[in-house]
């Protein structure tokens, strides 16, 4: 069988992308981090001086942004117009400004269509914020995670420690509770449960005890 999707959203840092790589490993699926993708935008638009208040410099834009996925031995690599982007989209300008973007209705419309294409006629995991309400509403797998945000700052802040980021963790809990915020107040399709996902809940739950979740969900729906 090659069309099933499995879309994971919910909040910023609840381990959505450790759980989607885990389980497109374990599957033999494709794995797409649709949040790269609007920060591989937000990145572009951060080189190029786009105002992105002002609708022709980001339809312009949008013409010349190409975003590619390729997976290397099991890892993916973002390319944005021919460049290698893993890096520089997790700095904390990216962070700090792809709510903003993401919530332009062209920038969505672009890379929603661009999601779509991705996934057709593959078994693929993808996660983000509308996955499983926009870009895949069909989607035979649909989970929506969320975890106390306390312990969400936490375990970015260790990640970002260990990526040799300089930041607090105060930074991190406002980055997060303003990205969520944004996330889920904006007009262009907002970060919400889709009726028929599954609320996974990682505060409690270690990554195989997620991955667990998951794979019995997927064990239940073939
Ligand atoms: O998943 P990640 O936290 O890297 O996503 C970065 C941002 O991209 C989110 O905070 C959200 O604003 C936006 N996003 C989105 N729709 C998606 C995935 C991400 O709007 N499907």
């Amino acid at each position: 069988r090659k069309n099933m999707i499995i879309a994971i959203d919910g909040y910023s840092s609840c381990g959505k992308s450790t759980v989607a790589k885990a389980l497109a490993k374990h599957l033999n699926y494709v794995y797409i981090d649709s949040g790269a993708m609007y920060r591989a935008v937000t990145l572009y638009f951060i080189q190029n001086d786009i105002d992105h208040q002002q609708p022709d410099q980001v339809a312009k834009a949008l013409t010349e942004i190409h975003i590619e996925i390729h997976t290397e031995r099991g890892a993916n690599k973002y390319f944005l117009n021919g460049t290698v982007v893993n890096d520089d989209i997790r700095e904390m300008r990216v962070s700090e400004l792809v709510s903003e973007v993401s919530a332009i209705k062209a920038v969505r419309t672009a890379m929603v269509a661009q999601q779509k294409r991705m996934g057709a006629n593959k078994n693929i995991v993808m996660d983000g914020r509308d996955i499983g309400t926009a870009v895949f509403p069909n989607a035979q797998i649909k989970i929506f995670m969320t975890a106390d945000p306390q312990i969400r700052a936490e375990r970015r802040y260790k990640e970002l420690q260990n990526a040799g980021k300089m930041i607090t963790i105060e930074e991190v809990i406002a980055n997060l509770a303003y990205r969520d915020h944004q996330d889920t107040t904006r007009k262009e399709s907002p970060l919400t449960k889709a009726d028929d996902a599954v609320v996974l809940d990682t505060s409690s739950m270690n990554q195989q005890e997620q991955l667990e979740f998951v794979l019995n969900e997927v064990k239940n729906a073939s």
